[in-house]
């Protein structure tokens, strides 16, 4: 079942993604080549908690950290760790805050560095791809066309949609009804309504669409190693478009 948010939960989230808005910043300020991960995860999670807020997806299934931090071929759920950030690489951040009993939801790949012509067509494409999606995402058109919006543009880009991971309502859990993939037919599933909250986040691999779990059991990479890339808001639906709750204003 969908949950149709009130005004004031929307309010709520609202405060929850401020803070993770803020996280972001902070992440911005951080994030060079020689940087261990484990170090942004640190230091997200202590911003976190000084806003009197929980990392959302520490402890999550027995997930260890506050951040998913992914790595060129890593798609989604990297756990950070003690090595470093290098030059060329492309870096998806994910965070999610609960701020009382409120959860907010997203992600974005960085840069480091200076990164090549491929990479940064990879980001370029993903991000327009999830600003696609939030288009689609109004009162009176159906779910799928939001997959439909996004596969659309990687597709037409010359890549690929990872099948396996989806988007999803977001609000009063970090994960709700419904799943939202990112490919698929238009004009099927749930009417969407005001007062629905999504996480929406493509992933989006330069090769095949095809993944697979490292041995830590979290880290989705891809199945042939190219890299892969991930941009999520957390947005509400309004009357007559899609307010996106994680960016700033
Ligand atoms: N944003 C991620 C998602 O919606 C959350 C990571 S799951 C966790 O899938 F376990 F790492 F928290
Ligand atoms: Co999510």
């Amino acid at each position: 079942m969908i949950i149709i948010k009130s005004a004031r939960e929307i309010d709520l989230i609202k405060k929850s993604s401020k803070i993770l808005i803020e996280t972001f910043k902070l992440v911005d300020s951080l994030i060079e080549p020689g940087i261990e991960t484990i170090t942004i995860d640190r230091e997200v999670e202590k911003f976190i908690r000084s806003k009197n807020a929980k990392p959302a997806f520490k402890g999550y299934r027995n997930y260890p950290a506050s951040a998913c931090i992914s790595v060129d071929d890593h798609v989604v759920h990297g756990i950070p760790s003690k090595s470093k950030l290098v030059n060329g690489q492309i870096v998806g951040i994910d965070i999610g805050v609960e701020l009382n009993h409120y959860f907010s939801d997203a992600a974005k790949t960085y840069k480091i560095g200076k990164i090549s012509r491929d990479k940064e067509t990879l980001l370029k494409v993903t991000e327009e791809s999830l600003h696609k999606g939030i288009d689609a995402a109004k009162a009176g058109n159906r779910l799928s066309d939001i997959s439909h919006a996004i596969q659309s543009h990687v597709e037409d880009a010359g890549f690929s949609v990872v099948r396996d991971l989806v988007g999803h309502g977001v609000g009063r859990d970090l994960h709700e009804d419904p799943q939202i993939p990112n490919y698929g037919k238009p004009n099927k599933g749930p009417l969407l309504k005001e007062g629905m909250v999504f996480a929406i986040e493509p992933m989006v691999n330069m090769g095949g669409y095809r993944v697979a779990f490292e041995d830590d059991q979290w880290t989705v990479r891809t199945a042939d190693g190219l890299p892969s890339a991930h941009f999520e808001h957390t947005i509400a639906i309004t009357k007559t478009s899609a307010e996106i709750l994680t960016i700033g204003r």
